[in-house]
């Protein structure tokens, strides 16, 4: 049997209103702040992703969906959603709108990563980004954002993570002072990081490693080595989230997997998530749009996963479909049919939720299933013009001319 791609999976009907939860609380609590919805294509040019999220990531190297589309163009299917929004608003001249532009998106991404709990190959993600701004009030604005989405969505989120990974500048000296260092110790690191100590000697931080991680609770960190504006605009950011009364942990190990980033940098983490704790997570990439042959251009943003919010979030109580009316067929002669699906459709028209019994079932048959629907009303169609309209809920009946059925319902709803 045919199943679906390792790391991909089906979002089944079960599971539409804790996603429709997840769309609407952002549209509601971004919509409130004067973010608008942009979507960008499912793929891009491969190069927006080489240059702006890093040759040297792991996105790049190993876990992108890279194709040619038969003409010789290189695409690959979109890993994340900033580069390819910093891309359109480029491309769209948004940088002749009032700054910043404040952009949100909802939408499949895919990367080739091992599947696991929490980390597929396809998922969803929900983001936000303002472009054109470098104010500090961006970044706490932002992180208070995602925090009120998580917290409508559900999500228990213990864990506020932030860190400041200055300018490029500062990050340049500070990574020839942690290669210095790394070559100093490097008998104790795993393989692994000996052996991208040059090529990306941050991800040390990041490694599962025993004698690495023991080596790295000494290393020099960043945080230490700011250049005073750097410092200045962290500690507003620092705060304002203190004033929003938003605990936080500063993290100087905190490790992003993007190359863009500069300055703040923050992750939610949830520990109902096991490995893949990360909800949510972005921070400012003031050298983004000018990679991408843009004018300097500060911008900050964060993009959470749909599915680890919803497996953070549990179960929600998943509201039953409301059945107004079902349409069952009394099954004693012909004509019926025509007159129950002109009937539903009627119903439908009059706002009502109306189902038509669509198999061969007997009535009893038919009776049964539009009580296991939850169905509030049951009219029974016969071929004569008059049906029998059934209250599910108090089981009483009377017979009626179809063209009253839909008139006495709403009456009836009217009228609790
Ligand atoms: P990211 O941390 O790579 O950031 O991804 C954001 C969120 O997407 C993660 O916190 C996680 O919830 C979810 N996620 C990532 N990979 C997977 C996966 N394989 N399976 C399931 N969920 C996943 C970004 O993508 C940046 N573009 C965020 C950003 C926006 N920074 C600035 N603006």
């Amino acid at each position: 049997m045919i199943q679906a791609p390792r790391g991909t999976f089906d979002i089944l009907p079960e599971s539409a209103a804790q996603r429709r939860l997840v769309e609407d609380s952002a549209d509601r609590i971004l919509g409130a702040a004067g973010y608008r919805r942009i979507e960008t294509p499912t793929f891009e040019a491969t190069t927006l992703f080489a240059r702006g999220v890093g040759e040297a990531t792991d996105i790049v190297q190993k876990e992108m969906y890279t194709f040619d589309d038969g003409g010789g163009r290189s695409l690959t299917l979109r890993p994340e959603g900033t580069a390819p929004v910093c891309r359109a608003y480029l491309e769209h001249g948004m940088r002749k709108l009032a700054q910043p532009v404040k952009l949100w998106y909802l939408g499949a991404f895919f990367r080739a990563e091992a599947p696991q709990r929490g980390r597929y190959r396809q998922f969803w993600q929900v983001g936000a980004e303002a472009i054109g701004t470098d104010t500090p009030e961006t970044d706490a604005e932002l992180i208070v954002l995602l925090a009120e989405l998580l917290d409508a969505v559900g999500v228990k989120a213990d864990r506020l993570r932030l860190s400041s990974l200055g300018t490029p500048a500062t990050r340049a000296e500070y990574r020839e002072e942690l290669q210095a260092y790394l070559h100093a110790h490097e008998d104790q690191l795993a393989d692994e990081v000996r052996s991208r100590i040059d090529l990306n000697p941050f991800r040390a931080f990041d490694s599962g490693d025993r004698g690495t991680q023991a080596v790295m609770r000494d290393a020099p960190k960043l945080l230490d080595s700011l250049d005073p504006a750097d410092a200045a605009h962290f500690a507003q950011v620092r705060a304002l989230l203190d004033d929003a009364g938003l605990p936080y942990e500063l993290d100087p190990m905190l490790v992003r997997g993007m190359d863009y980033y500069t300055r703040t940098v923050f992750e939610f983490t949830s520990s109902e998530l096991g490995a893949q704790s990360g909800v949510g997570g972005g921070g400012r990439y003031d050298g983004l749009i000018e990679l991408l042959d843009g004018p300097p251009t500060p911008a900050c943003g964060w993009a959470a996963g749909v599915e680890r919010m919803l497996l953070a979030a549990g179960e929600l109580p998943h509201p039953s479909e409301l059945v107004d009316l079902f349409v069952a067929l009394a099954r004693t002669g012909t004509g019926e049919e025509q007159r129950g699906f002109e009937l539903t459709r009627q119903a439908r028209r009059a706002g009502l939720q109306a189902q038509l019994e669509l198999t061969g079932r007997s009535l009893k048959g038919q009776l049964k299933h539009a009580d296991r629907l939850g169905a509030r009303f049951v009219a029974i169609v016969g071929d004569n013009g008059v049906a029998t309209l059934k209250d599910m809920e108090s089981g009483e009946q009377r017979d009626t001319e179809v063209e009253n059925v839909i008139p006495s319902i709403l009456r009836a709803e009217r009228l609790p």
